[in-house]
């Protein structure tokens, strides 16, 4: 069973690519990247400005201390000074050549207000020397809310890079090289502009999920880091509704990372209109391992479901996610008197743990095994989410039929 999968004129093995990072930063951490399976990497972001270089230390804050496992922040900048990118670049190509990997640069113009005729021509030239260097597509990044705050002095989510900036870019890289070009954006400053982008040559689109969210040390009453900057786990709902957004409005591929940490996230972001789903957060906390079996996961997947192949999930969740007409009637169908409902738990596979008397209505207990009093129960379904091992059954006693005349 094969996972290849085309984007943007380009074969990828499969749909699962290491966003370019702290992971895809070193040539060790690339090559375990590649050798662990992905369909593609995206280099660490190289930049002309000398002031994106420097690495704070220490740079990167995962929240598993402050309860939110899994989830991160991050002050890392680092970008690599350009022959740097494309030192990098050619030490991974033999690599990425074995396993069949495809290799994409990275430009961080995050912290870019303007394109003067001198910046213009510098970024072309870096465009090229990635070309050359191997890169099989370019991504402009413009979504690093740590660069809007160094080159600006304002927040990330108050910062809008103008679109006639964006179409520029794209434009004047367009006419440097012959790789694919797109952009790396996140979704506020993305959906507005994207059939500009398009129009402009854009040959597919990066989304970049950002929440401008926070925790809060209680010891001390501050923000881990004072600037609200959120990745993991928690993003991936937001993720699938943007995504399924833009893949509504877009007719160039898309590529999207936020908070995919399992394969069923990596089938969530193809269903709502992804070609490709990256990952950055979930390889630094769970290990290189877990891109392998993003990609496992996701094979096995589409072959116990019956799929050809992997193209025909992909945005099939899309239309529905914000369906009004779906919503109502989806609500009318569940306005069913409590009389008309059931409830039964499967004695051969519940194992008796107990988690459905955290019933709402208290009419859920437990002895030897579940014991619903239908007087309390309103059927609410709560039980029936929680239990692991999906035991409850709740549905309509008898389903009512238009007689057939
Ligand atoms: C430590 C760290 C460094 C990052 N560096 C870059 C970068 O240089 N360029 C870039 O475009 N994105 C960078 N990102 C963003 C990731 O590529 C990715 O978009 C983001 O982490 C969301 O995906 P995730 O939820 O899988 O982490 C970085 C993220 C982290 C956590
Ligand atoms: S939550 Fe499920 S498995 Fe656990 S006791 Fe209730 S029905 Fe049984
Ligand atoms: S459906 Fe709701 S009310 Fe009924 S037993 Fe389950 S949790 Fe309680």
């Amino acid at each position: 069973m094969s996972l290849s999968i085309e984007f943007a004129g380009v074969s990828f093995k499969n749909p699962v690519v290491a966003s370019s990072g702290v992971i895809t930063r070193s040539f060790y951490g690339a090559k375990k990247c590649i050798e662990a399976g992905v369909g593609g990497i995206v280099i660490k972001s190289v930049c002309h400005n000398p002031r994106s270089w420097p690495v704070p230390r220490p740079a990167i804050f995962f929240f598993d201390r402050y309860g939110c496992i899994g989830a991160n922040t991050d002050i890392e900048t680092g970008f690599l000074p350009v022959e740097q990118g494309v030192k990098l670049l050619n030490n991974l190509k033999p690599i990425a050549k074995k396993e069949d990997a495809r290799l994409i640069g990275n430009i961080n113009l995050s912290g870019v207000s303007k394109l003067n005729e001198e910046e213009a021509r510098e970024i072309s030239d870096i465009a090229r020397k990635l070309e050359d260097a191997g890169a099989e597509m370019i991504e402009i990044s413009m979504s690093c809310p740590i660069m809007s705050v160094l080159e600006h002095g304002t927040s990330f989510w108050s910062y809008m890079p103008d679109v006639d900036l964006q179409v520029k870019i794209i434009r004047t890289l367009k006419a440097e090289v012959s790789v694919p070009v797109f952009l790396k954006l996140p979704f506020e400053k993305l959906i507005k502009n994207v059939d500009k982008l398009e129009e402009a040559g854009a040959d597919a689109h990066s989304l970049a999920t950002r929440i401008p969210g926070t925790v809060i040390d209680i010891e001390t009453g501050r923000p881990i880091v004072p600037l609200p900057h959120y990745y993991g786990p928690g993003e991936i709902a937001h993720t699938c509704y943007h995504l399924s957004k833009l893949a509504l409005k877009a007719t160039r591929p898309i590529t999207v990372g936020g908070g995919i940490t399992t394969s069923r996230d990596v089938i969530q972001a193809l269903m709502c209109g992804a070609t490709l789903g990256s990952v950055q957060t979930a390889v630094m906390r769970y290990g290189h391992k877990h891109l392998t079996e993003m990609g496992d996961g996701l094979k096995s997947f589409i072959k116990r479901k019956g799929y050809s192949s992997v193209k025909e999930i992909i945005g099939i969740a899309a239309p529905h996610v914000e369906n009004i007409e779906e919503y109502v009637k989806f609500f009318n169908e569940r306005l069913l008197p409590k009389e008309a409902m059931s409830i039964t738990v499967d004695e051969a596979t519940c194992t008796r743990c107990g988690i459905c008397t955290n019933c709402p209505y208290g009419a859920m207990t437990i002895d030897d095994f579940p014991k619903v009093d239908l007087e309390r129960c309103e059927f609410c379904g709560t039980c029936q989410s929680i239990c692991p091992v999906a035991a409850i059954t709740i549905k309509p006693k008898t389903v009512c039929r238009t007689p057939n005349l």
